[in-house]
């Protein structure tokens, strides 16, 4: 089973799920392993990651298209290269098209950093702290045409302390999503 993971800048839940695949030897338990890691923008850090590790990269630049629809047949042309039993958004920052998410339906997870249905959207962090919430955190869950709704698989909640700063916030919750995604992913390949 091939995992295709799509990133857009630093990648640090695509190089936690990396490594709990070797640490916990999915190929071996679960007959999985992460075959692609694709970025729609050239320079995201990412891709340095996955290069180190020996896994196969991509770059389908998004600034090339005229349309979002070209934009994700394209993406989806080099995902499918990889024949993929899971796409996982780990940091990917562009809203997808209902056709490409029709095309993975069941097979397309996202990781978003609030308890959703909260916050959907951006800048969730500062939201929460505007807000007064005294709880934040993070959801996976499964990608639909809704942005930031779907079946939810996994959630971690941390405290929002006083005097947080969204990136203080930010930091507290990525550690979280650490934990919880690659777990996440791990509990979804043993159903498939
Ligand atoms: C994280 O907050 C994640 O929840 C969101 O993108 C941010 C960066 O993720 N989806 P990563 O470090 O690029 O994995």
């Amino acid at each position: 089973k091939h995992i295709v993971i799509l990133i857009s800048g630093t990648g640090s839940n695509m190089a936690a799920i990396v490594r709990a695949a070797e640490r916990e030897r999915w190929g071996v338990r679960l007959g999985a392993r992460v075959a692609a890691v694709i970025s729609n923008r050239p320079g995201a850090k990412g891709l340095d990651f996955a290069r180190e590790q020996g896994i196969a990269t991509g770059v389908v630049d998004h600034k090339a298209f005229d349309s979002r629809e070209t934009f994700d047949a394209a993406l989806q042309a080099e995902i499918d290269r990889h024949q993929p039993a899971l796409v996982v958004l780990a940091g990917f920052m562009r809203i997808l098209t209902p056709g490409f998410v029709a095309h993975y339906a069941g097979r397309l997870v996202n990781i978003h950093p609030s308890l959703l249905p909260a916050f959907p959207g951006l800048h969730t962090h500062q939201r929460a702290i505007d807000e007064g919430c005294k709880l934040a955190g993070a959801t996976v869950h499964q990608v639909t045409a809704e942005l930031d709704h779907g079946h939810i698989l996994a959630q971690a909640a941390v405290p929002v302390l006083p005097g947080d700063t969204a990136d203080a916030l930010a930091a507290r919750v990525l550690t979280q999503e650490h934990i919880i995604y690659p777990r996440a992913v791990a509990g979804l390949l043993q159903t498939m």
